[in-house]
Formats: C-alpha cells, sequence, structure tokens
C-alpha cells in the first residue's frame, strides 16, 4: 500500500503551521505518510478536491478562502461543523464521498481542559470578544459545555445579534464600550478577535472587574503572551495562550486519516513556536 497522504488546502498556504504540526506526529508515531502543503485558488477547489482521493490522499484540512466551500461540497457534514457554518476537516470515505467537520471549537476546549484541568465551563457565565468567524467555533462550544450565559461583545453590534439570533436565548449581546462593565460573576473569559495581534492595534477591554477565579484566554498567538493575557497575569488570574488551540484541532484530522490518535506535548509546542 502507497503511504497515506493529507494536507492542507488554501490561498495563500505558506504561512500555516499545520504541516509541521502533522509533520511532528507523523515522525513521533513513526508512520511513513505525509501531511503537505497545497495552494489553491477558489476557482479551482472543488475540482482539485475531487481529485485528491485519486491521488492518494485520505483527507485534507481547509483554510481560508475555503472554509465555507468546504461545507457546501461535502457529501455529510458534522453537527458542529453545520453549527459553525464552515469546515475545517475533509475526510475522503472509500467510497469517494467527502465527510467535513470542524474543529476548531474541540481545539479550543481541549485545550483549556489541558491546561486548565480544574476550569469547567458549567459553573458560570462567559464573555466572548468578537463575532467573526472564530467566534462561531467559540460559541458553539462554549454552548456545547454548558456554560450557563454567554455575554457576546462585538465592535460591530449587529453581527453580535446575529450569532444570538443562531444561538439562542444564552446569549446576551453587550455593547462593545460595555464589554470591561459586563464582567460580573464570569468563569471564561475569551478573545477571539483580531486585536493583540502582532501589527494590530491592542484590545481595549480592561480586566479590573474580572472576578479573581476568571479564566482569560486568547485566540490570538502572535506573540504569545499577548498584552491582554499579560494583564490578566498581572491580576493574579489564570490564562491559557491559544497556541494549543491549533495544535488540539489538529488531533481528530491526523487520527481519522493517519490511524493513531496523536498528542499534543510541550516538544510539538516548540517545534511550532521554533518554526
Ligand atoms: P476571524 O475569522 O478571525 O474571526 P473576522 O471574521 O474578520 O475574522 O473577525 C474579526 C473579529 O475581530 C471581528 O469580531 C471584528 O469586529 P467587527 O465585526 O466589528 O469587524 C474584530 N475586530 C477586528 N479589528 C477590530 C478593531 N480595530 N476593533 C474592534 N474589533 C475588531
Amino acid at each position: 500500500m502507497p503511504p497515506p497522504l493529507a494536507g492542507v488546502i488554501g490561498f495563500p498556504i505558506g504561512h500555516s503551521k499545520s504541516p509541521i504540526l502533522h509533520g511532528y506526529w507523523l515522525k513521533k508515531l513513526g508512520i511513513s505518510g505525509y501531511y503537505v502543503p497545497l495552494s489553491m485558488s477558489q476557482a479551482d477547489f472543488v475540482d482539485a478536491l475531487r481529485s485528491l482521493p485519486k491521488l492518494g490522499f485520505k483527507g485534507v484540512n481547509v483554510t481560508l478562502p475555503h472554509k465555507l466551500s468546504a461545507l457546501s461540497v461535502a457529501d455529510s457534514v458534522t453537527d458542529r461543523a453545520a453549527l459553525i457554518g464552515a469546515a475545517n476537516t475533509l475526510t475522503f470515505r472509500d467510497d469517494g464521498s467527502i465527510s467535513a467537520d470542524n474543529t476548531d471549537g474541540y481545539g479550543f476546549i481541549q485545550n483549556l481542559r489541558q491546561n486548565a484541568p480544574e476550569w469547567d465551563a458549567r459553573r458560570g457565565p462567559a464573555l466572548v470578544l468578537g463575532a467573526g468567524g472564530a467566534s462561531r467555533a467559540i460559541i458553539s462550544s462554549l454552548l456545547s459545555a454548558g456554560v450557563t450565559e454567554l455575554r457576546l461583545a462585538n465592535r460591530t453590534r449587529q453581527r453580535a445579534e446575529m450569532l444570538a439570533d443562531q444561538f439562542g436565548a444564552k446569549i446576551e449581546v453587550i455593547d462593545w464600550n460595555r464589554a470591561s462593565d459586563a464582567m460580573d460573576g464570569v468563569l471564561t473569559i475569551v478573545n477571539t478577535t483580531s486585536l493583540g495581534m502582532t501589527g494590530q492595534p491592542e484590545l481595549p477591554v480592561v480586566l479590573d472587574a474580572a472576578p479573581s477565579d476568571a479564566l482569560v484566554t486568547d485566540l490570538v498567538y502572535t506573540p504569545i503572551i499577548t498584552k491582554f493575557l499579560a494583564a490578566a497575569e498581572v491580576r493574579g488570574l489564570k490564562t491559557v495562550d491559544g497556541l494549543g488551540m491549533l495544535l488540539h484541532q489538529g488531533v481528530p484530522g491526523f487520527e481519522l486519516w493517519f490511524g493513531q490518535r496523536p498528542e499534543v506535548d510541550e516538544g510539538l509546542r516548540q517545534a511550532i513556536l521554533g518554526a
């Protein structure tokens, strides 16, 4: 049998860390497979995708701008991918059909479970900052994990209201400039915006009113400790950085394609940080 193949499709694709991530696991587990970056424009995406199983691919990750097309081209879609409205993990079945999943929310929750084992979503409300694509995965995973209430603040309030309409009564939309005042009893605080990323403005949310047992996490991982996380640490709050979400979201795909469940360990973090 030829070695199993998988990869990541995007446009552009040069910046993707997924080849390093999966390459680390293949080497560590001694699997003779390959995981490759595939640069593909939107116009060619569907045709290219259909040809991959014939070339020996077991599946692919999909990234921008294909996350929506990946959902519509799939023959079956997991509930969580349908809820999030985008796919990041495609698996090719033996009969040639394509199944689509979204593992971003799974990666988010696993990252918190690994790095803050005492954290339990069910113990209180969450405050989510941002209502873009990443936010949808975070909201759906927090709701599945059992948050009691979810406060959602976004610069463009209308986007937050659209998500509240979709995700239901546990969502309370908060004005963006009131986010710092919406921390009463909050146990989980998440930045899903791009603010705080290298080259972007800082997140204008202060943590003075956050409860002392709140967990603060940031999807931004460049820099690994954002100013937001640093401010949380100064306040003595538990923090979890966003790199682990990237690592954990890769686990389900790898297991499906290569047949072994990989681990997220310190060596992997260092491999990604050093890349
Ligand atoms: P992603 O898929 O990474 O979530 P996105 O869909 O473009 O990307 O969403 C980016 C998020 O960062 C949004 O919540 C966006 O707020 P708007 O909906 O108001 O655009 C937020 N964001 C980006 N730049 C921002 C800024 N300067 N101030 C406040 N929020 C910002």
